[in-house]
């Protein structure tokens, strides 16, 4: 796809209410131009996070995260930048200029647009089969009878398939699209004869959608138990694939976002009626073990992920895959204690938020145990324990399970859970794990936490691995508070501003990246945020913390000439203790050229 022009970038940045944005995740209170609240990426009690309404920039002062409304809608909603570009400018309806293509991508996009709106279309028709036909009243009554509600099912464009073999063929024909477009759309299929007829019949329709809300594909379920298979989807195609898409993913991600958790059902219907139950950060996995791609996306939009599936054989393999699946990636994998034969639509039918079965299952995702705890629990559940060799097999199988384990509280309480089960000293599980755990090598198995942080983490966070923490900056020094001034005066006065920096050279600064801001800001003062390459988040960060000072501190070329000569002090100040270091007199011309600086600083200061 072509690339977004600059234009268009700062167009849709121009669109948006970046206040709005952030207001979704944190309460911002106005403080003149700018926004100050609690930040949203850090855990703070007072508030150190600021929002700049007219230049779009947030920046917290406490864990030094920054950048323009795209960028936060990246980091906060877990998308890449082109799609949040997109999300913004759908949500402020904008549309977002390109460059210009070459002829083959223009086309490839210019098809796939057309396919997405065959299906957005086909999508609507559905839906309002499911309303508003005759045909479609079992369907509603069945849907009405599983405990789902009107909004729910419009909430996600919940339809229905009528029974006619050309509803879609001669609708999508009339909108203009071509056989050939509706088929690579997947709606169409042919029979012997090579003539083409509706995919879908008779079938309760849910369109499966991507982050964005756009329409993939469908699952399509029967009405009648005659009707084989219960479900049909959309075949793989140019815009479906399976293993990459996860069912709500549209709906739940701001909730998942919030809630800093994803919790996986099995289903389309368990989706609908955590929904309905006020657990919006559920997602399903439509039946297949969870895939590489989908714990991906599921760790871009959350730090957790509880898997909520039937606690049948199929179940327990899938979540087991799913430790496999997510070994290095920075997500913690839970399991809630589902029961056997549990499924979320069911126990949850037609109870809303708060209601005694929407507060039960929220707490059995709440008391969601850790991946590896599960599979112990798991392998004990199913072992033989009435004869000691039994018993020794068990130990063989669970002893890699707990060596793979960070040393923890966790893991020493579950060593001792096994003894126990397994009516075994507690002392020969500790060293067999233990062997278990020095036999992979240095390097095979996750950093040890130390006793503190296992203490810290208790025993709900050692077993997993955490995303850290963003870093608190360091204090400044004297130096970096001056060059730093020194820029963003330069970006609040730009025309005095320029002089300045052309002036400054490394000698002056005190750091590559300082270094690379002042480059940047050489060739754009007067717009420092456009432009500016958006994988290079130091200097992205870096930048926008200027940018923000440069609003709201008094710049003037006096205060911009004391800080140079500062600075230029400092470098003469390092120039002559590096000569003495070096065993060498300072020459008398440095010395003599700091005594001047001193002496024009003096002056500088008295005259203020
Ligand atoms: P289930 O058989 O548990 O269906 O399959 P369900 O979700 O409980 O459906 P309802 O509530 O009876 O309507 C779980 C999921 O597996 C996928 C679907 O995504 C389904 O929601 N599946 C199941 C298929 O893709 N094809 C099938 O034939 C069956
Ligand atoms: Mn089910």
């Amino acid at each position: 796809m072509a690339r977004f022009s600059q234009h268009g970038i700062e167009q849709v940045k121009e669109a948006a209410d970046i206040v709005e944005v952030v207001s979704a995740y944190t309460d911002l209170r106005r403080a003149g131009a700018r926004f100050n609240g609690l930040c949203p990426f850090h855990d703070e009690r007072t508030p150190s996070f600021s929002v700049d309404s007219r230049e779009k920039l947030y920046h917290c002062f406490g864990c030094g995260v920054g950048g323009d409304v795209i960028k936060f809608v990246e980091e906060k909603e877990g998308l890449a930048f082109a799609d949040a570009v997109e999300a913004l400018a759908d949500r402020y309806g904008v549309e977002v200029e390109r460059e210009a293509e070459d002829p083959k991508a223009e086309e490839a996009r210019k098809r796939r647009a057309r396919l997405g709106e065959v299906l957005e279309r086909t999508a609507g028709f559905y839906a309002s089969f499911l309303w508003d036909a005759e045909e479609a009243g079992k369907a509603r009554e069945y849907l009405a009878s599983r405990g789902l509600g009107d909004q729910v099912l419009r909430d996600f464009g919940v339809g229905y398939a009528p029974s006619a073999w050309d509803a879609v063929l001669k609708r999508g024909q009339s909108a203009g699209f071509s056989i050939e477009e509706l088929q690579a759309a997947g709606m169409l299929v042919r029979n012997k004869q090579g003539n083409p007829y509706d995919r879908f019949r008779t079938r309760i329709m849910f369109p499966v959608r991507d982050a964005r809300g756009r329409v993939q594909g469908f699952g399509a379920r029967a009405m009648r138990p005659d009707q084989k298979p219960k479900y049909l989807n959309s075949a793989e195609g140019e815009l479906y694939r399976k293993k990459r898409t996860l069912y709500g993913i549209d709906r739940a991600r701001a909730a998942m976002a919030k809630a800093g958790r994803a919790v996986v059902v099995e289903g389309y219907t368990d989706v609908l009626a955590a929904h309905q139950a006020g657990i919006e950060e559920a997602v399903a996995v439509m039946g297949t073990a969870i895939t590489p791609e989908q714990v991906q996306l599921l760790a871009s939009h959350a730090d957790e992920v509880v898997l909520a599936l039937d606690a049948d054989r199929a179940g327990r393999e899938a979540m087991l895959r799913a430790q496999r699946v997510a070994a290095g990636k920075r997500v913690r994998l839970r399991v809630a204690g589902m029961k056997a034969g549990e499924d979320p639509a069911d126990t949850l039918a037609g109870k809303g938020a708060g209601s005694d079965a929407a507060d039960a299952f929220r707490a059995t995702v709440d008391a969601a145990v850790d991946l590896p705890v599960f599979h112990v629990r798991m392998l004990l559940d199913d072992a033989d324990l009435s004869s000691p060799s039994g018993r020794d097999r068990a130990l063989d199988e669970v002893v890699p399970v707990l060596a793979a384990m960070p040393e923890s509280i966790t893991r020493e309480e579950l060593e001792r859970e096994t003894a126990g089960r397994l009516d075994a000293d507690a002392g020969l599980v500790a060293r067999r794990v233990a062997e278990a755990g020095r036999g992979e090598g240095p390097g095979a198995r996750p950093k040890p936490v130390t006793k503190v942080e296992a203490r810290a983490g208790a025993e709900d966070r050692a077993g997993a691995p955490t995303r850290p923490a963003p870093e608190a900056p360091r204090a400044l020094s004297a130096r970096e508070r001056r060059e730093r001034a020194l820029l963003y005066m330069a970006i609040a006065s730009p025309a005095d501003g320029q002089e300045f920096l052309e002036r400054l050279t490394a000698e002056h600064l005190s750091s590559p990246e300082v270094e690379r801001a002042r480059d940047w800001l050489a060739g754009h003062l007067e717009a420092p945020m456009e432009g500016l390459s958006r994988d290079d988040e130091v200097l992205v960060s870096l930048i926008t913390d200027l940018v923000m000072r440069a609003e709201r501190e008094p710049a003037s070329r006096e205060s911009m000439e004391l800080n140079f000569l500062q600075l230029e002090h400092s470098m003469l100040e390092r120039e002559i203790e590096s000569a003495a270091e070096g065993g060498g007199d300072p020459s008398v011309e440095l010395q003599r050229r700091r005594a001047a600086l001193a002496e024009r600083i003096a002056h500088f200061e008295t005259a203020r």
